[in-house]
């Protein structure tokens, strides 16, 4: 296991076990114990705690005499436990008087984030020491991973166009020693990926494929693929505003893949990494792509245009067809790929699609135990005669208006072969803030496929 220094806790609003600051003793009371932790105060102790309307319930922090917090906790350890903390404490440095769950752990770290490359802070986040046992490599990592996504996804669209996911996934690659090749513009005609082309080409910062490789080529090939639209107008089928308002954010696939690449790498998980990014920008102009085109994909499929919205299945269609033909142990795929997944699951839950049940019923149980939920929706193969085209092998975007998100699986679907397959579509935003869940950018779906590729790869000395 590699060691942390000092500096790769900054930004965590974590602190090592060793840290010699002085702290704020935090003491977790859970429900089992709440009536003895209250028999055991001074009268004037419980009296204080009254005073303070504390129950003990979940969320709820309160203070003794002595100065020592007490957080309630009555429900299972998750995000909750302790996220809501590094912005309702004061500014300063806490323990806990005793242990802590990774999961609990990991709610104060992802709860001490904010995007502030726009705006001054007004505070900064309460900082936790960690308690001597906390895996603080995988916390740290874990942390880090989730604020890449969440940075990449929350920089607005002038500031995060497809060159500059080039460079973020040219620095991932340098940080780790991986190797990247992108393919810009016209080039991706060579490389026969005449769709990401397609949706990219009218932008003023060109469309481009970034195919990144790390690890040891002779370990289990894991492949994953994430959606980088930079900003999505909807081009010409361009979106009304209420749609289009928060469309810097359909990169967020492409961000969740990069800060599961970082974990992935930085937790030097015994795998042949591949990061497929494909990105544009889905503009408006004279050269953009129209409805009724004929795309040629990396495939040899053709694709006729139906919706030039329908434009992130069209990305993911090279790049899936590029990673499959490599036959790798699995490819996962992420992106903000449908309104409907939405209306099926909210913007909360990530919408899980696979080729093998069984994977997705595990994924699913680890979503629940990380916290992270995603739920399995199905690959319904009879619904395929929606995306029949009479001039061409397929047609981007169903005429139905029903079951959205079952359709752009299916679609995906046909540029795989038998290769096991996850994919996710997700909202990638927080809707509202949570604990440990700022409102902005968020890795959806992250934490649960760390999980199963560590589980089922990971080094077994652990
Ligand atoms: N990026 C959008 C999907 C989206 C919208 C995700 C809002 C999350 C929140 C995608 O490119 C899109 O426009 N999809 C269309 C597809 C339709 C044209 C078949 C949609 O869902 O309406
Ligand atoms: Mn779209
Ligand atoms: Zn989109």
């Amino acid at each position: 296991m590699q060691e942390l220094n000092t500096d790769d806790f900054a930004d965590t609003a974590l602190l090592p076990a060793d840290s010699e600051l002085t702290a704020t003793p935090l003491q977790i009371v859970r429900s089992g114990t709440f009536d003895d932790f209250i028999n055991g105060l001074t009268s004037s102790d419980q009296q204080w705690l009254k005073r303070q309307s504390f129950a003990g319930k979940t969320g709820q922090v309160a203070w003794l005499e002595n100065g020592q917090g007490v957080i309630g906790s009555d429900s299972e350890d998750s995000l909750t436990t302790l996220g809501h903390l590094p912005f309702q404490l004061p500014e300063g440095v806490y323990r806990l008087t005793g242990e802590a769950s990774f999961i609990a752990l990991l709610g104060w770290g992802l709860g001490g984030y904010r995007f502030d490359r726009y705006k001054q802070t007004d505070r900064l986040p309460a900082q936790l020491v960690l308690p001597h046992g906390a895996d603080a490599v995988e916390l740290v990592h874990t942390i880090k991973a989730t604020n890449l996504a969440r940075d990449l996804i929350n920089t607005p669209a002038q500031d995060m166009a497809p060159s500059h996911l080039q460079a973020e996934v040219v620095a991932l690659a340098e940080a780790f020693d991986a190797e990247v090749n992108t393919t810009v513009g016209d080039e991706l005609l060579d490389l026969e990926c005449g769709a990401i082309h397609a949706v990219g080409r009218a932008a003023a910062d060109g469309p481009r494929l970034m195919d990144l490789t790390w690890g040891n080529p002779d370990h289990p090939k894991i492949t994953i693929v994430g959606k980088g639209v930079t900003f999505d107008s909807g081009g010409l089928n361009l979106k009304p505003s209420g749609g289009m308002r928060w469309m810097k954010k359909d990169m967020g696939g492409a961000a969740i893949a990069m800060g599961l690449g970082y974990l992935v790498m930085s937790q030097a998980l015994p795998v042949r990494l591949r990061l497929l990014i494909p990105a544009a920008e889905n503009a408006v102009a004279g050269n953009a792509f129209r409805p009724g085109d004929v795309l040629h994909t990396h495939k040899g499929l053709t694709v006729e245009i139906d919706n030039t919205d329908a434009e992130g299945r069209l990305l993911l269609c090279d790049a899936l067809s590029m990673a499959s033909s490599e036959k790798p142990e699995l490819i996962i795929d992420y992106a903000t790929l449908t309104g409907a997944a939405r209306g099926a699951v909210g913007a909360e839950i990530g919408a899980m699609f696979s080729n093998d049940d069984s994977l997705a019923q595990q994924l699913q149980l680890l979503g629940k135990t990380e916290d992270d939920a995603v739920w399995p929706m199905p690959l319904h193969d009879a619904y395929d005669y929606m995306l029949k085209s009479n001039i061409a092998d397929l047609v981007n975007s169903a005429a139905s208006p029903y079951a959205g998100a079952v359709t752009a699986a299916l679609f995906l679907k046909r540029f795989i072969d038998e290769v096991p397959w996850l994919h996710f579509d997700v909202m990638a935003f927080n809707i509202r803030k949570r604990p440990g869940r700022p409102e902005g950018g968020e890795a959806m779906g992250l934490r649960s496929v760390y999980r199963y590729l560590a589980q089922r790869f990971g080094a077994s000395d652990e």
